[in-house]
């Protein structure tokens, strides 16, 4: 692949390019990112997101901050700013971590870094591929157990290839169904405050011919109690070593309401994403806390065809938005992974990922 994936890409410049996500879906705009400021900026403001890109840009992001530096110590001053620059999805710290463990012997940190930052962004779309195709046997068998003709799943947030290298997570398997000829419908959570279902999944969908319909957040429970639901796909931004799973504010509630209505409930995810560090979700994961902007404020195309950002609450009234939740590990039918589907429990986590040594195995 050669450092040239779908969401972003070393161009022929050797600079690191990238889709504008706050500008989708009205505009396909692209945005050269220079300098470590520049990187540490378009995390935070969201101009890329999604926890697998984030880990993609960080990993790109220590290229970048190569190129700005005379040796390793300086380095790692810059890497320290990257790390911080969201504070849920773990992928960003494993990327930044893992550059910086291959750089330490480094001679040459420009060439090194942009050697193996590609090496890990190749490996993330081969795992792609195979979260694609583990989950899209999943899709198979509930099709052959409910002998449905059409099969309606219900995704929150964009875990497609704007939020993970090349295929993304939760809609690998979807996009695998689809060229396998399976007749596939999508319920897509709007995911509000930010519409990161509405502006991001909405728009892949789209450009893949996939039949899909935006639903208002909190459309997912009636939907499930008159059978229009047959499964549940989500991505994540950090899993628990017991199963927990942290993914954009709302996740927990749909997992409820699946978990009370017999659907299954899949959170697709690679093995960077584990957290084997934490036990407890709920306790321990880092909740990102945004700006109460993002619920006061929305986006769209005005008449004029201008793009505005307009309020939507009266001007003093408080909002609170906090980015992320957790939904326990009971809820949640299976984590389908690039080595395969597991249960999300200590367990089965434990055997398929940590060998004899201790050690996480293949990451
Ligand atoms: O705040 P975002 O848009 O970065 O949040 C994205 C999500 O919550 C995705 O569902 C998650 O990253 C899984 S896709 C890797």
């Amino acid at each position: 692949m050669q450092g040239k994936y779908k969401a972003l890409w070393i161009n022929k410049n050797k600079k690191l390019e990238v889709i504008d996500q706050t500008k989708l879906p009205f505009e396909y705009k692209t945005k050269v990112l220079n300098t470590t400021d520049e990187i540490v900026t378009a995390i935070k403001d969201m101009t890329v997101r999604g926890a697998g890109v984030i880990g993609s840009i960080a990993a790109f992001g220590i290229y970048v901050a190569s190129q700005e530096v005379k040796n390793y110590d300086d380095l790692q001053q810059k890497a320290n700013l990257i790390k911080q620059s969201r504070p849920t999805a773990v992928n960003l710290m494993w990327a930044v971590d893992k550059m910086m463990n291959y750089l330490k012997t480094s001679t040459n940190l420009i060439n090194d870094a942009l050697k193996f930052a590609i090496e890990l962004n190749d490996n993330e779309a081969i795992q792609s591929q195979k979260i694609a195709s583990f989950g899209a046997d999943i899709i198979e068998d509930i099709l052959k157990q409910k002998d449905k003709k059409t099969i309606n799943i219900l995704t929150h947030c964009n875990a497609g290839w704007l939020a993970v290298i090349d295929k993304g997570t939760a809609l690998a398997p979807i996009y695998e169904a689809k060229k396998r000829g399976i007749d596939i419908h999508v319920w897509v959570d709007e995911t509000r405050p930010r519409n990161q279902g509405t502006s991001l999944t909405a728009w892949e969908l789209e450009q893949s011919g996939i039949n899909h319909t935006i639903i208002a957040d909190n459309t997912g429970g009636h939907l499930m109690q008159h059978d229009m639901v047959d499964m549940v796909i989500t991505g994540a931004d950090r899993v628990s070593a017991s199963g927990d799973v942290a993914n954009k504010i709302g996740t927990y509630l749909k997992a409820l309401g699946a978990y009370d209505n017999n659907i299954p409930f899949y959170v697709a995810i690679p093995t960077s994403t584990f957290d084997f560090d934490i036990i407890d979700g709920i306790k321990e994961i880092p909740i990102e806390l945004r700006s109460e902007n993002e619920v006061k404020y929305i986006k769209g195309v005005a008449k004029d065809g201008s793009i505005q950002e307009v309020l939507i609450t009266p001007k003093n009234s408080p909002a609170i938005n906090y980015g992320f939740d957790v939904t326990p590990a009971r809820l949640i039918t299976g984590l389908i992974t690039e080595a395969g589907v597991c249960k999300a429990n200590k367990e089965d986590i434990k055997e398929k990922f940590i060998d004899d040594n201790n050690s996480i195995c293949g990451i």
